[in-house]
């Protein structure tokens, strides 16, 4: 059977889109930016975006669109059988990575469902606290950890233009519709202004002093929010089979996703000032309590609430789609399965590597960590001296197809490959290395 293609140019973005946009722009980007000082992260974070993501994202894409094959067969085809065993470490980045993202997104789709059927009443913190305990782990988590699972294994299953193509032109507008009404709504809370401040006026003094953290879990969460380095662009280039310019593809991508991570920013830290909390305590829980508690405490909180927890889950299922991809195209190229059973096999796989993080959250603070901090580092690494010294040429000669006048972007472009990706990636690597 002929591999499957986008059947238009909309659908290749907006699948990258949705897998761009997801936990890490609006779960984790709020709680890493709120506990690395707010402004002073944000103003790396949108540094490294341009600097080291944007030419990341462009790393992926030529790979995927001149060998049309998953990461691992792609590697193998370009470089030597040693650049193949890079593509084995995104597959098992992508397992560790979809396995906590399903429990977490599990947990959204149960404050959308509380949302809906008893509201947002614990104002107090510590009401809301006791409310994330039960949220997060046991039994109700596992369920929702393996319905989520489902979704994600039913969209992949029905194939990349009926499953993933059709549910992200339904999935991704939903998505921005959702958050400008959030976003507008946030601006009209008196809070606002207090909450802009703290969000938007960049303190050089807090990033000089404190480097060594902020420049790490800056650069992982340009890798994590644009979806490098594990495979998952390079997965969806080589569903391309045709040239176009990549390069603007790729500018429309990391900016709606830094977008949509700056726009949550003007929701969630105008609520949380409203009702007087401060962001950035508690780590990956404290949105779920401060939110959940400032919900119960503004006017309109439930239907408020309600949408936010909403465009989560769908966010989520827009990215989990785009990892658990990586895996079964593996299986598809590589071992011959079929699209069904290897998206229930794997799926299955996944769902029971969540199992401990259902149990005791210790482990979603120890898969994060290893996946953001270390492994798509790691793989971003790989693939930037892989493509940047290993096959320059190569990469520039692909990245020029379908672009009419390159002008000296392909040289810009390799150099942002060969040094500030490979500078930046080894120092936080290390840096996050004697950390974790
Ligand atoms: N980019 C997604 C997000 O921000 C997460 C993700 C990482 C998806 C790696 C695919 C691959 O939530
Ligand atoms: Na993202």
């Amino acid at each position: 059977m002929a591999r499957e293609t986008w059947a238009t140019r909309a659908g290749f973005i907006l699948a990258a889109v949705g897998s761009a946009v997801g936990l890490g722009n609006i779960w984790r980007f709020p709680f890493i930016t709120g506990q690395y000082g707010g402004s002073s992260f944000l103003i790396t974070y949108l540094a490294f975006v341009a600097l080291i993501g944007f030419p990341a994202i462009l790393v992926e894409f030529v790979i995927g669109r001149r060998t049309e094959r998953n990461p691992v067969g792609a590697l193998r085809e370009l470089g030597s059988g040693a650049w193949s065993s890079a593509g084995w470490l995104f597959v098992v980045t992508g397992f560790v990575i979809l396995s906590y993202y399903s429990v977490v997104a599990g947990w959204f789709l149960r404050y959308t469902l509380i949302g809906i059927t008893e509201g947002f009443t614990r104002a107090d913190p510590a009401a809301a606290e006791t409310l994330y305990r039960t949220v997060a782990t046991g039994l109700d988590t596992l369920v929702f950890h393996a319905l989520f699972m489902l979704l994600v294994i039913g969209i992949i299953a029905a194939g990349v233009r009926r499953g993933i193509e059709l549910s992200v032109k339904v999935m991704v507008p939903a998505i921005l519709v959702l958050l400008l009404g959030l976003a507008a709504y946030g601006f009209t809370l008196d809070a606002a202004s207090a909450a802009y401040a703290y969000y938007l006026s960049p303190d050089f003094g807090t990033i000089a002093a404190n480097w060594t953290e902020i420049l790490p879990a800056a650069a992982g969460q340009a890798f994590f929010t644009l979806s490098l380095g594990m495979g998952a662009m390079i997965t969806y280039a080589s569903y391309l089979g045709e040239d176009r310019n990549l390069a603007s593809d790729a500018a429309i991508i990391a900016t709606l996703d830094t977008l949509v991570a700056v726009l949550v920013g003007f929701v969630v830290f105008p609520v949380l000032f409203t009702v007087g909390i401060e962001p950035g305590t508690g780590g990956p829980g404290a949105i779920f309590v401060s939110l959940t508690a400032a919900f119960a405490g503004i006017p309109g909180g439930r239907i408020l609430g309600v949408f936010f927890f909403a465009m989560v889950g769908i966010a989520a299922l827009s990215s989990a789609i785009s990892i658990l991809e990586v895996l079964v195209s593996y299986l598809i190229d590589e071992v011959g399965v079929a699209r069904v059973p290897a998206a229930a096999a794997v799926g299955t796989a996944v769902f029971l590597l969540g199992v401990p993080v259902t149990i005791d959250s210790i482990f979603l603070s120890l898969y994060d960590g290893f996946a953001d901090g270390i492994l798509l580092v790691l793989g971003s690494l790989l693939l930037a001296v892989f493509v940047g010294w290993v096959v320059p040429e190569f990469g520039r000669d692909e990245l020029g197809k379908g672009i009419a006048d390159i002008g000296g972007l392909d040289d810009a472009w390799i150099w942002a490959v060969r040094v500030p990706i490979v500078v930046v990636v080894i120092v936080s690597l290390y840096l996050g290395i004697v950390d974790y």
